[in-house]
């Protein structure tokens, strides 16, 4: 049984517009105030040493939002970028953008570019943003990245030869939180989630806080991980079983 270790941390960052909604405000009113729970969950959790933090900023199926939603979302992104960078290069944190990033413009793809080569070399929290991104393109992508490598060279597909071309490797999340009530994965990281523990709370993205992370995360220290394995106090001589 693998020791009771949280390393990593995957969020859907859900409901925020029906915080916005809640508050009598248009939606964009929400999305700006869950830039500002990023920041807390940030903070909250290089505080508690967590090593990678996956958030999911937009998905790829959120295209087909009105357009006026895209383009403050995408909008909203260059100007949180300009904000923040900084900030978190300051407190050591690498930033990481994973998702089918060829489809933004050059505008925001150079940000995205400044901003990881700007902390490439940042030791503290990895922090992924997943933008432009599906679980379903990820595993497509790479299969096809993965053909145009050449590198299988008459190799069978395994997951060990086929993990390297995903979006993140050797860092499956340990705990999946979704903010907002809905208990489905949207198209995240499907292959990646396979073996995490998930979390739902109704809790709305622009609300969450320090005392909800925490609440998930006590959630996921008194889950027993087994990865198909059983417990070892269940495990018997062979005459016995
Ligand atoms: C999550 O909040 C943000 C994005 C998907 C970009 P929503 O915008 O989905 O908020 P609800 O689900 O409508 O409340
Ligand atoms: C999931 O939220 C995507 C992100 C948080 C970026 P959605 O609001 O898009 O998910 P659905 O449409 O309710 O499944
Ligand atoms: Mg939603």
């Amino acid at each position: 049984m693998s020791p009771k270790k949280i390393s990593h941390i995957s969020i859907i960052m859900d409901g925020n517009g029906r915080w916005a909604k809640n508050h009598g405000m248009p939606r964009a009113y929400g999305h700006r105030a869950g830039i500002k729970s990023i920041n807390r969950v940030v903070s909250a959790c290089s505080v508690r040493q967590i090593q990678e933090l996956t958030l999911f900023a937009f998905s790829s199926e959120n295209w087909k939002r009105p357009d006026y939603e895209v383009k403050f979302l995408l909008s909203l992104f260059e100007e949180s970028i300009d904000l923040y960078v900084k900030e978190l290069d300051d407190n050591n944190v690498r930033i990481n953008f994973i998702g089918n990033l060829s489809e933004f413009n050059s505008k925001l793809l150079k940000k995205i570019h400044a901003a990881e080569s700007l902390t490439k070399n940042n030791t503290n929290l990895k922090l992924n943003f997943a933008i432009n991104y599906g679980g379903k393109w990820d595993i497509i992508d790479s299969i096809n990245r993965m053909i145009t490598s050449k590198s299988l060279d008459g190799k069978i597909v395994t997951p060990d030869n086929f993990e390297p071309f995903l979006s993140l490797q050797g860092s499956s999340p340990d705990l999946l939180i979704r903010t907002a009530g809905h208990q489905r994965l949207s198209n995240f990281m499907l292959w990646q989630h396979a073996y995490t523990e998930l979390y739902f709370t109704d809790c709305l993205w622009p609300d969450i806080n320090e005392d909800e992370l925490d609440l998930a995360i006590k959630h996921y220290l008194k889950t027993t991980r087994k990865f198909g394995a059983i417990e070892e106090y269940d495990i018997i001589s062979e005459e016995d079983a």
